[in-house]
């Protein structure tokens, strides 16, 4: 197999595998051809690359050799008209909102892995860069929340008085969520948290965060640990009991999805507007809607004295251990694809590579995206 590892774009400072994962893969006897200063941004430079084996290339000279070829952004307009249909893509490329891509990619019968897709099972846990990146972002969120708070995390008592310590509230106590509330009780303030799932409420309260509860939550064991849509009756309660605790709080950090739909809403203008002065929220549901009315993907903003930060790649802020993170979960994967010989072997029989498949010969493979694009013919 010849692997092409490509160079990030724009504002995206991580890379797909960094040099420690490229030498494993060499010792698994793929051919790994890196595109030029394809590390620069995650302080990995092309020297180090070929120290572990690697061939430095221009990125044309990848597409024409490459069998695989590895990013983590979606590809280009460039891109896509340079693939080939023999070719392998992977990357991480939201294959349930990006249709109009899946159907690109139909078209030209490339075969295609969007890592995003990795299945929740506990054999594939080492390839979730969903959880890696989510990790990133959960701390990077309450640090970001942190430095902008007028006031400090932790209780202090001092010769000026005491200091309180900050209420932070966490919205949704995935894997996101849980690292926000470890991250929170380290830096010292209490942290209160909602989800839906009640099975999460011991994890909470092990990382010292207390978990509000609102009775009635839909849960199904079907969505293979995910939330699911819940009643009008609920998001009523639900949307009391937070407004409650969010004006209450100096921070709220919006971690609540639901895999493949627009995010919850969960804090209203109304509620911002009851929320202190100074207060910050960080909204990482961003790109797919927010958690909060206010919210801006990609714009921080200040309404009524709150501070509302709708960033949505925390991990392009952390491009080592990020890169890290997604290379070792890319390796991981690309072991189920490689033979002894270190061909290319495509086993469809292997539920994470079927699952982690979004089109491959002019079909689409993964059966949620299957159905969302069925859904919208
Ligand atoms: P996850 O699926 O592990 O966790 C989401 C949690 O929200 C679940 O525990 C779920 O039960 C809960 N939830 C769903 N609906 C809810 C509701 N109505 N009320 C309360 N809780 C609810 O997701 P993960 O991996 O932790 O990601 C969280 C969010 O962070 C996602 O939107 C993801 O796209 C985003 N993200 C943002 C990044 C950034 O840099 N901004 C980077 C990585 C992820």
């Amino acid at each position: 197999m010849i692997l092409g590892l490509l160079k990030e774009y724009g504002t995206e400072n991580r890379v797909a595998l960094l040099p420690e994962a490229v030498q494993s893969l060499v010792a698994l006897k793929a051919e790994v051809l890196v595109e030029q200063k394809a590390g620069e941004s995650a302080f990995a430079t092309d020297a180090d690359y070929a120290e572990v084996g690697a061939k430095v290339h221009s990125r044309s000279e990848i597409f024409q050799k490459a069998d695989v070829l590895l990013q983590i952004q979606p590809p280009s307009a460039d891109d896509l008209k340079t693939l080939k249909k023999s070719q392998v893509w992977i990357s991480a490329f939201n294959p349930l909102w990006e249709t109009g891509l899946v159907k690109t990619f139909l078209e030209s019968e490339v075969t295609t892995f969007s890592l995003d897709s990795i299945p929740r099972t506990s054999r594939a846990q080492a390839m979730d860069i969903l959880s890696s990146m989510a990790t990133v972002a959960g701390y990077k969120a309450v640090l970001e929340a942190a430095l902008r708070l007028p006031t400090f995390f932790p209780m202090f008592m001092t010769a000026a008085g005491t200091i309180r310590p900050a209420n932070v509230l966490i919205l949704g106590a995935g894997v996101a969520g849980l690292q926000a509330v470890a991250t929170a009780r380290k830096l010292g303030a209490q942290v209160y948290v909602f989800d839906v799932r009640a099975a999460v409420k011991e994890e909470v309260q092990s990382l010292g965060g207390r978990f509000v509860e609102v009775e009635g939550a839909t849960e199904d064991k079907a969505a293979g640990g995910y939330a699911v849509e819940q009643t009008e009756e609920y998001k009523q309660k639900q949307q009391q009991a937070i407004d409650e605790q969010a004006i209450k709080s100096h921070v709220v950090i919006c971690t609540a999805q639901i895999p493949g739909r627009k995010a919850p809403l969960l804090v209203s203008t109304e509620t911002v507007e009851k929320m202190k002065p100074g207060s910050v929220i960080v909204d990482l549901a961003a790109s797919s809607g927010g958690n909060c009315e206010l919210t801006k993907n990609n714009e921080t903003i200040s309404h009524k004295g709150v501070t509302i930060i709708g960033e949505s790649n925390y991990p392009a802020q952390m491009s080592i251990d990020a890169s890290r993170m997604f290379g070792k979960n890319v390796l991981n994967f690309v072991k189920l694809i490689i033979g002894e010989d270190g061909s290319l072997n495509l086993n469809f029989e292997d539920e994470i590579v079927k699952g982690t498949c979004i089109t491959h010969q002019g079909e689409v493979y993964n059966e949620r995206v299957k159905s969302v694009i069925e859904n919208i013919k």
